[in-house]
C-alpha cells in the first residue's frame, strides 16, 4: 500500500541512519526531505540530506528550510554530531543532488494538498518548519494524515532534567504542531529512545551487507560507539525510532494523552507537559510510545538498512 511520505529533519548521526532505513522501504513514497536548523546549522543539514540521499542511490527531492528556531535559541553547532553533523564519517558530495527550489514549509503544504489528505510526515527535528507551515496555512492540519515525531519525553530530558533537545530548541513551534488539531500524532520521546541502542553486533552485521547505506551505517554507528564518552550517549536510534513506529509499530506499547509544551518558562521552556486536567478539551491529542522491545527494533533497523542490497 503506497504511503507518501515526507521526512523533516536536522541531519545530524542519528537522522541519517533514519533516513538509511527509510528510503528502501517499499511502500513508503518519500515525496521529500526537509531540512532544519537543528543539530547543526540548516545550510549543513540540507548539504547532509543531499550528500545522503545520492550515497544512497535514491532519487528524493530535499528542501532547504529554517535557518532559526521562532523560539530566541542558539544555532547548535554540532554539539555531539560533530561540525559536519555526520560524527568522523565523510561521503562524496553529491553531483546530481534533487534541490527543491522551493522553501521546506511551503514544500510540505504543496504535497499534502497534491495527496488530499494522505501524507504522514515524520519530524526528528526541531518542529520549525512544520509550525510555519501551519500558521501559513490554516488547512493543513486538516490535510496531514499521520504525523510521527522524535521529541520530548513523558519524564526526562537531555537538555535539562525536563526537557529534550528537539523540543527545547524550538518550544514554541512544537507547542504550535501539538495544538494545531492534526488527528493522529505519535511522540516517540526519550522514554522509550534511550532504551533503542545499537550494539557492536549489529555493526558486525552491517558490514557484511556490501551496500553503501550499509557501510555508511556501520561507519556511524562505529563513530558513535567509539564517542560515547565524549558525545554523552553511545549508538542511540532517537530518529530510527521514531520511523519504527510508522513502520513496525508493534515493537513499542504506547499511551493516548493530553500533551502540550511549556515555551515560557524561564527554566521549562521546550517541557512536553500531560495537561489532561488543565486542558481536558484538547484531548488526548497524543499517542505517546511508553516501552519498547529493544532486541525486536535491532533486528528491524539492520533488515531495513540490508534492503539497500536489493537495489544495488
Ligand atoms: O534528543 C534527541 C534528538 O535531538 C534527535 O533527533 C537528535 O538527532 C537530535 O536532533
Ligand atoms: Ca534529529
Amino acid at each position: 500500500m503506497r504511503r507518501p511520505f515526507i521526512i523533516d529533519c536536522d541531519t545530524g548521526t542519528d537522522d541519517a541512519l533514519m533516513l538509511a532505513a527509510a528510503v528502501y522501504h517499499d511502500d513508503l513514497d518519500i515525496r521529500a526531505v526537509t531540512s532544519c536548523n537543528g543539530n547543526v546549522g540548516e545550510p549543513i543539514v540540507a548539504n547532509n540530506n543531499i550528500n545522503l540521499l545520492e550515497y544512497f542511490g535514491v532519487k528524493i527531492p530535499v528542501a532547504r528550510g529554517a535557518k532559526r528556531p521562532l523560539y530566541d535559541r542558539p544555532v547548535n553547532e554540532g554539539a555531539c554530531h560533530g561540525a559536519s553533523g555526520l560524527g568522523d564519517v565523510v561521503i562524496p558530495e553529491a553531483k546530481n543532488g534533487l534541490v527543491s527550489d522551493v522553501i521546506a514549509s511551503e514544500l510540505i503544504y504543496q504535497i499534502a494538498v497534491e495527496e488530499k489528505g494522505e501524507l504522514e510526515i515524520l519530524v526528528t527535528g526541531p518542529m520549525t518548519n512544520l509550525a510555519l507551515a501551519i500558521v501559513q496555512h490554516a488547512d493543513l492540519p486538516g490535510l496531514i494524515k499521520k504525523l510521527w515525531f522524535m521529541g520530548g519525553a513523558i519524564d526526562g530530558g537531555n537538555m535539562n532534567n525536563s526537557s529534550e533537545f528537539n523540543i527545547w530548541v524550538d518550544p514554541i513551534a512544537a507547542h504550535i504542531v501539538l495544538t494545531s488539531g492534526i488527528a493522529d500524532m505519535t511522540m516517540v520521546g526519550l522514554d522509550v529512545t534511550m532504551k533503542a541502542v545499537m550494539t557492536e553486533e549489529d555493526i558486525a552485521e552491517l558490514r557484511t551487507v556490501g551496500t553503501p547505506a550499509a557501510d555508511f551505517a556501520a561507519a556511524m554507528l562505529n563513530f558513535m560507539i567509539t564517542h560515547a564518552e565524549e558525545r554523552g550517549e553511545g549508538a542511540v536510534m532517537h530518529d530510527a525510532l521514531a520511523l519504527g513506529a510508522a513502520l513496525d509499530p508493534d515493537c513499542m506499547t504506547y499511551r493516548s494523552c493530553v500533551m502540550d509544551v511549556e515555551w515560557q518558562g524561564a527554566y521549562t521552556a521546550g517541557r512536553t507537559c500531560l495537561v489532561n486536567r488543565e486542558r481536558p478539551e484538547m484531548g488526548p491529542n497524543i499517542r505517546a510510545a511508553v516501552t519498547v522491545d529493544t532486541p525486536r527494533f535491532r533486528r528491524w533497523l539492520v533488515d531495513a538498512i540490508s534492503k539497500s542490497a536489493g537495489r544495488q
